[in-house]
This record gives C-alpha cells, structure tokens and sequence, in this order.
C-alpha cells in the first residue's frame, strides 16, 4: 500500500481547512503542501502563516496526518525553524537550491522535523550520494516544480529505480522516496513499481469526480 500526500495546491483555498479535513476523512495520509518564492520556481504561494492552520486541519477530526512541507524557495535554511514552528513535520529542500546541502539537513533536523531532499527533473540521482545516509526521505520531482496539472516526465521513473536501488544497497528500508507531479491513478502502478513509496497527488486527488475512490485507487497501487 502507497502513502498518499494530495498536494493542496489544487485545493479550493477559500475553504482551506474543509477541503483537508475533506481528503482525509477519504482515506488520504499526509498533507502535501506546496511552498513557492517566485525566485526558484516561477509560482508564487503561501508561507508558515497558511502553513499553520493547514498543518490545524491535518490534525481537525480525530486524523493524525503528517504534515508534508515542500519547499521550492531558494535559501531553504532562512526559513526551516519558522516552518517548524508553524507545524510541518517533515521539510523537503531541493538540492539545486542548497549551496551547502548537508548543512541544510542538519538544519532540518535542528528544527525537530524529518529531512527531506527534492530533485529536478533534470538533476542526477548521485547527488544524493553522500546525503543519501541522512535522510527520512527523497522526493523526485516527475514534472518541472511551479505548477499543478501537468504531465510527467517519462525519465522520472529510472531515476526512481536507481535511488530505490541506491537505499536498497545501504539497507536504508526506511527511507521513504516521495513522487509528485502528473501522479494520477492511472499511472501511479508504475510509480510504486519503481520504488516510490509514497505518492504526491494534486489534481489527480482534488479535482477527481470521486475523491474517495481517486485516494483509493493511488493507494492500492
Ligand atoms: C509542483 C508541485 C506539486 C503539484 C502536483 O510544483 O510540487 O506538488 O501540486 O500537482 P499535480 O498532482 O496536479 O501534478
Ligand atoms: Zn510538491
């Protein structure tokens, strides 16, 4: 069974705190939020004082969802404790945004939170070599990060094969690798086939016809 974290991104933020209470009253499992600067992505969103009440919601209801923070912003470090503070539970920095990658690992760690490391489409799997050790988990980005809706990358999937091979080598069984962008139930099989464990759904969760089933059927993958 896959975890699955729907990226509120394509969520209705008028009614954000309904529409998270929503997804997990459906089955979902964490709470994927989408944070943008405008500097490393070209998208613009929110920042810890949305971060707060949606990390709220993910904990309204009786549910216990973790709160899955990823952060597309240059200079991730700025911002980690404040982050933290808000609520997230696991922060997810990009490599290509780091200058000193493992010092922003220990600095995710410093905040209490799980460490997460992204790669871009374009960024090779053996950056993650001398982190890889580190980490609760790696989240591959199957589109280009800024927007919702749009259609995977066919190269995600090797990628995925070699950092699963990559954990399997070091006998990390924990680690979690995270796929997000183009994740649908149509195609989330050949993701958990590749070692993903934990699927990132946007449009693919929220704007479904059918919620329930659309949560279902990514889980069951
Ligand atoms: C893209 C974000 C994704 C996005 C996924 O930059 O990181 O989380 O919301 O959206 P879908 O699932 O619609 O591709
Ligand atoms: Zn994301």
């Amino acid at each position: 069974m896959a975890l699955v974290s729907p990226s509120i991104l394509s969520a209705d933020f008028g009614r954000l705190h309904d529409e998270i209470v929503d997804v997990l009253d459906k089955g979902a499992d964490w709470i994927h939020v989408d944070v943008m600067d405008g500097a490393f992505v070209p998208n613009i969103t929110i920042g810890p004082v949305v971060v707060k009440p949606a990390a709220k919601a993910a904990k309204a209801n009786g549910h216990d969802a973790l709160v899955d923070v990823h952060l597309m912003i240059e200079q991730p470090d700025r911002y980690l404790q404040d982050f933290a503070d808000a609520g997230a539970e696991l922060l997810t920095v990009h490599a290509e945004a780091c200058l000193h990658l493992h010092r922003s690992i220990q600095a995710i760690k410093a905040t209490g939170a799980k460490a997460g490391v992204s790669l871009n489409p374009h960024t090779p799997e053996n950056v993650l070599d001398y982190v890889l050790d580190e980490l609760d988990l790696v989240l591959v980005m199957s589109v280009n990060p800024g927007f919702g809706g749009q259609s995977l990358i066919e190269s995600s999937f090797r990628k995925i094969e070699r950092i699963r091979a990559m954990a399997d080598a070091r006998g990390l069984s924990s680690l979690h690798i995270e796929v997000d962008g183009g994740v649908k139930p149509d195609n989330a099989a050949r993701f958990t086939s590749a070692g993903a464990d934990v699927l990132v759904a946007g449009s693919g969760v929220f704007k479904a016809a059918d919620r329930a089933a659309a949560i279902a059927a990514l889980k069951a993958s």
